[in-house]
């Protein structure tokens, strides 16, 4: 028997061992015995850290959407394989079996060959979190398409950057999208997009507000029109264990997004893996994750993990706070869901509010509750586990990234003893590792550095889409032959992992993980923007917020400063979406520098933070006194 399911601590360590010593023998044990192959592997694990190149299950056939569809017919054809519910809670939910997905799924995909599309073309999907959005990602896996899922929060722009980089010809969307009590006119930003994205020659238009919008014509069809004249049998493309499943794109330090290439067989193997023992799921639970598909946690936490576990997994298209700050918990009651998976930022959020609007509902069906995105503060996390999990549900801080396609390090609910803000124990088959800053790994315990992983896991991104250059020193030329995470961590004394936050150029606001190079390119657009520089500092809801030090040209220095905040903010959401937003923006003269030119971000995210006593060693500054001066003028 393989040790697909984890239950106790002793066989946690068990396992844990067995996949670090024989990782091979390991990793074949739980692909033989759980998935659906059309041809088996010649080499379960090829990898060289230094050029990089990582292949798990080489010469292996399959495709993905049999083994979360076409496998479960025979025995759960009837059971729920989405739950939707809808942004409106007086709007019926919609119970999609897994019979119904099978002939979605081949439908869309049939719309999609009618459309040219075929293995290895890119589909670019800009969705709001309705079944469509679901069913188009599983129809491009199952003809061997490469999605790219953009978040419909992103704007026109980001949006053209993200098409245009990994050169997709199609884009699916819909008419709008409802938020909350807003609704969002999407296929107008695409349309906006689109002025600036030449190869794109097929939009597909879900419908979902009925508002007006306009159709180009030759190029936007509506997909409902497609979808009903498609057969509902349309056979999945073999695909091989390596072939690229999907791009998604992801902040870095500089301003170009990082397209990270997720592949078929190591990713399916190691998302369906983790899902299973995270959430501990069993045959009739409902699971519930309330992250968007747009992200890394839709992908492998709401589509491709549950549904190759045949799980029940709900989608929800609306906000927390709508129409109250008791949804959340009325959708739980509603569906008994048995494991709710969310983010800090949203604990934080519903923490604020009245408990009334917990207490009002009954969530006794829940056994596990998951926190996933950023580090959990302790208050947060008290809360979370008091209120919500009644101190019976474990609490789950799972660890991962968008590149390491799956969760890294989380205790597993019922097997490893939890403590508040710890992601506690690697899971099966991950060897992290904390170096100094000097790049000597830290062994034994009681340490605190970077955090790096040293062997290769299925589900680790292969490449950046069209730059394996920068692949390569993104995350593995810090730390010789170490895959670098750009977090830092401690280990305890006993061995217990704690995520400390992000020692690179990226700040994750509300969950949402921004690089500071692309705000700051936006910022400098302005023609009155000389130069900027965006650092974070502590937010009671969102975790961090930005905080933005601008220097104007001469011409600039005139102007009313409110209009000016408010204008680049603007800049802002046009170039990348509202969430990149400054809470703060303060006009200054100069940046501290160092003599060779670069920005010295500690310093001004110490004053940021309203912490000047000690602002460290300023000696090798270019013009240490505008340090005092930024001190003075702070807002
Ligand atoms: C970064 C990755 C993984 C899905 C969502 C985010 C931070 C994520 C935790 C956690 C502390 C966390 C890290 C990481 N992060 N989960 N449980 N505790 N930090 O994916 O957008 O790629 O962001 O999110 O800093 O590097 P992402």
């Amino acid at each position: 028997m393989s040790n697909y399911h984890i239950k106790h601590l002793e066989e946690y360590f068990k396992v844990y061992r067995k996949s670090v010593r024989e990782p091979e023998i390991f990793w074949e044990e739980i692909a033989e015995e759980h998935f659906l192959w059309r041809k088996r592997w010649n080499k379960v694990l090829s990898w060289d850290f230094q050029k990089p190149e990582i292949k798990w299950f080489e010469g292996a056939k399959l495709n993905i959407t049999e083994n979360c569809i076409d496998r479960h017919l025979v025995t759960k054809g009837e059971k729920t394989a989405i739950l939707f519910e809808p942004n409106n809670p007086d709007e019926e939910a919609q119970h999609i079996s897994y019979n119904e997905l099978y002939k979605k799924v081949n439908r869309f995909a049939n719309v999609l060959k009618d459309e040219g599309i075929k293995k290895g073309d890119r589909v670019c999907i800009y969705l709001p979190m309705i079944p469509e959005l679901a069913v188009s990602v599983l129809a491009c896996a199952r003809i061997g398409a490469i999605h790219s899922v953009v978040f419909a929060g992103f704007s026109s722009t980001a949006l053209s950057t993200r098409i245009n980089d990994s050169d997709c010809k199609m884009v699916i969307t819909s008419d709008g999208s409802f938020r909350g009590a807003k609704t969002i006119d999407l296929k107008s930003i695409v349309d906006e997009a689109l002025e600036d994205c030449p190869d794109v020659n097929s939009v597909l238009v879900a419908k979902r507000i009925h508002s007006e919008v306009t159709m180009k014509a030759g190029r936007d069809k509506w997909l409902q029109t497609l979808l009903d004249n498609a057969s509902s049998e349309c056979a999945p493309e073999l695909m091989d264990a390596e072939d690229p499943l999907f791009i998604l794109y992801t902040s870095g330090s500089t301003g170009k997004p990082k397209g990270m290439v997720h592949t078929t067989a190591g990713y399916m193997v190691y998302t369906a893996y983790t899902f299973k023992n995270m959430f501990q799921y069993k045959e009739n639970d409902v699971y519930w994750c309330t992250a968007d598909i747009g992200w890394i946690t839709g992908h492998s936490y709401i589509v491709y993990g549950p549904l190759a576990n045949g799980a029940t997994t709900v989608m929800f298209e609306g906000v927390p706070s709508y129409p109250d700050f008791g949804r959340f918990w009325e959708i739980i009651q509603k569906h008994k869901v048995n494991q709710f998976y969310t983010a800090p930022t949203a604990i934080r959020a519903l923490a604020k509010e009245k408990l009334d609007f917990v207490e009002k509902y009954d969530l006794s069906s829940l056994k596990v509750i998951g926190s996933v995105g950023e580090p959990i503060n302790e208050e947060a996390w008290h809360w979370y586990n008091d209120n919500i999990g009644k101190r019976k549900s474990p609490v789950i801080d799972t660890w991962w990234q968008t590149e390491t396609g799956g969760i890294m390090i989380s205790p597993i609910p019922y097997v490893t003893p939890t403590i508040p803000t710890y992601a506690t124990l690697p899971f099966i088959g991950v060897q992290p590792a904390i170096m100094d800053e000097a790049g000597n790994e830290l062994k034994g315990n009681q340490v605190e550095g970077r955090l790096c992983i040293k062997f290769p896991w299925p589900s680790i991104a292969r490449t950046i889409w069209g730059n394996h250059q920068r692949y390569k020193e993104t995350y593995f030329t810090t730390y010789k032959d170490n895959y670098f995470t750009g977090d830092g961590a401690l280990r305890d004394a006993t061995g217990y992992y704690r995520i400390t936050g992000r020692v690179d150029d990226v700040i994750i606001v509300s969950g949402h993980n921004l690089g500071t190079a692309p705000i700051e390119d936006a910022i400098n657009e302005h023609p009155a923007v000389a130069e900027s520089a965006i650092v974070g500092f502590p937010h009671d809801i969102k975790g961090n917020a930005l905080y933005g030090y601008v220097i104007l040209k001469e011409t600039g220095n005139t102007r009313d400063h409110d209009n000016l905040r408010k204008e680049i903010n603007q800049l802002i959401t046009e170039h990348i979406g509202p969430i990149a937003k400054l809470n703060k923006i303060q006009f200054t003269e100069g940046l501290p520098k160092t003599r060779s030119g670069k920005i010295m971000r500690r310093i001004l995210r110490k004053i940021a933070c309203g912490d000047t006593s000690n602002l460290g060693d300023t000696s090798t500054l270019l013009n240490p006194e505008v340090v005092e001066r930024i001190i003075e003028e702070k807002i």
